[in-house]
């Protein structure tokens, strides 16, 4: 077979998507106590969603989207004919931009209304160079809240991401949280003019995509991977001596209420995110243990500007966004993976084909009355019959044959002491759903 899942994806085995799913739960229980709700929009979007939404010099929206475009557009396309801007779609790279346009396009938020607060966990699409944590399709889990300018719903989505991690059993001792304020329209204006005279100043030592970033955007040579450059940016300006007094105090405000909670973490002056949306606070949970260089866990911050970007009135918003891979990496490196894949409790085993029916029959009843129930469906022979069940880890064995069928009974094996009791076939359903192995013997 000459086909392969494409570079960077992963086809999720049973192990992997079951673990998915019980941080999903995670997630469910952790973000219900804060009254989040689930919320979903769709994988892909128009491209313009993302090249406003997440700004069309970043990385993800200038090197990493992929484009979807139907037969028609393709074709067009190929004619060198202009596409609609409903025809130029994107797979989504991230969830914020997709919940905004939702938001704001069915009208989600009323005025005086209290926070809107929706989470959603699916795939991401980013064709960046796949490494260890790093792929073009993974997962994650979002949350967003719209409506509220307050300090203290900063502090409180911190929290919760801080409270999750724990769920899932990452301690907070394990990881470092970093925080930072990236200013607002009035002083980030300033800032970025600053940074971009430092790395004028600095052409000969930076390299020259760093140099490039200078007019474009200059913010994003915080995140250069050269350590040389890494060295000289460590000392440009710092945001938090800019700031205006409102982004000042606001940040004030959430380092105070973090405190008082009791979370530890780090301000770092230059973490700055990959997307251009965020104003004000921004943070970031990194790891080092099983993860290596893409060590982000899940980052978030506030993007006040959003859904005015996209023609709403001004909308405060902020949230956050876990990789469901990393948190795995991170469990494995802690040796803290759960076994989530459900095996059956039973099997029913026929000694010859004349008890085949019968034990399709009891399977039924056995799984209506909620029992895990396998049987064999291949003619295997009892003795194979009885490797299987072996094999699938069962606590019971039900054996049906001419003599059981004749008294209308069962033989009950205990695969745990290999102890073997005459059971009353009416009698297995309550007696398999309802007891343990322990009460059984
Ligand atoms: P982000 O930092 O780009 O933020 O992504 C969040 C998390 O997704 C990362 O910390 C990482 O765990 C995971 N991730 C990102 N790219 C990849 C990849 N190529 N492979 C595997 N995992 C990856 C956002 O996406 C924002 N939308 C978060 C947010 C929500 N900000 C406000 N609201």
């Amino acid at each position: 077979m000459n086909y392969r899942a494409p570079r960077g994806t992963n086809d999720l085995f049973p192990s992997v998507a079951h673990a998915f799913s019980w941080i999903e739960e995670k997630a469910h229980e952790v973000f219900a106590r804060y009254g989040y709700v689930l919320f979903e929009t769709p994988l892909f979007e128009q491209t313009e969603v993302f090249a406003r939404g997440i700004g069309t010099a970043t990385d993800v929206v200038g090197k990493e989207m992929f484009g979807v475009y139907s037969g028609a557009a393709a074709a067009k396309f190929a004619n060198g004919e202009p596409l609609k801007a409903d025809e130029q779609l994107s797979l989504r790279p991230e969830g914020t931009a997709g919940v905004a346009r939702a938001v704001l396009q069915n009208g989600l938020i009323a005025p005086g209304a209290p926070a809107l607060k929706l989470w959603y966990t699916g795939s991401m699409f980013r064709h960046e160079r796949p490494q260890k944590g790093r792929l073009r399709q993974f997962h994650q889990i979002g949350v967003e809240c719209l409506g509220a300018a307050e300090p203290s719903v900063d502090a409180e989505v911190i929290i919760m991401l801080v409270r999750f991690f724990e769920a899932l059993g990452l301690p907070s001792e394990s990881m470092r949280l970093y925080v930072n304020s990236m200013g607002d329209t009035a002083c980030r204006p300033a800032y970025r003019e600053a940074v971009r005279a430092y790395i004028l100043d600095h052409t000969d030592d930076l390299c020259d995509e760093c140099v490039r970033r200078a007019e474009t955007n200059p913010l994003r040579a915080f995140d250069c991977k050269n350590p040389r450059c890494s060295e000289i940016m460590d000392d440009a300006p710092a945001i938090t001596t800019m700031l205006c007094d409102d982004c000042a105090e606001h940040y004030a405000a959430v380092r105070s209420l973090l405190d008082t909670a009791g979370i530890s973490y780090e301000e770092n002056t230059r973490l700055v995110r990959g997307l251009d949306y965020y104003t004000r606070t921004v943070f970031e949970v990194q790891i080092d243990a099983g993860l290596g260089a893409q060590n982000a866990l899940g980052g978030g911050g506030r993007y006040d500007g959003l859904i005015e970007e996209f023609g709403g009135k001004p909308t405060p918003g902020l949230g956050f966004a876990v990789g469901l891979e990393r948190i795995l990496l991170a469990l494995e490196a802690q040796g803290t993976v759960p076994s989530k894949v459900p095996t059956p409790a039973v099997f029913i085993a026929s000694v010859d084909d004349g008890a085949r029916d019968a034990a399709f029959a009891l399977a039924l009843r056995l799984r209506d009355a909620g029992c895990a129930v396998e049987l064999d469906h291949q003619n295997r022979s009892l003795k194979s019959q009885f490797k299987l069940a072996d094999k699938l880890g069962v606590a019971w064995v039900v054996v049906l044959g001419p003599d059981e069928l004749a008294s209308g009974t069962a033989t009950l094996r205990s695969m745990e002491t290999h102890e073997e009791q005459s059971v009353a076939l009416e009698e297995l359903p309550e007696l398999l759903s309802a007891s343990t192995p322990a009460e059984l013997n």
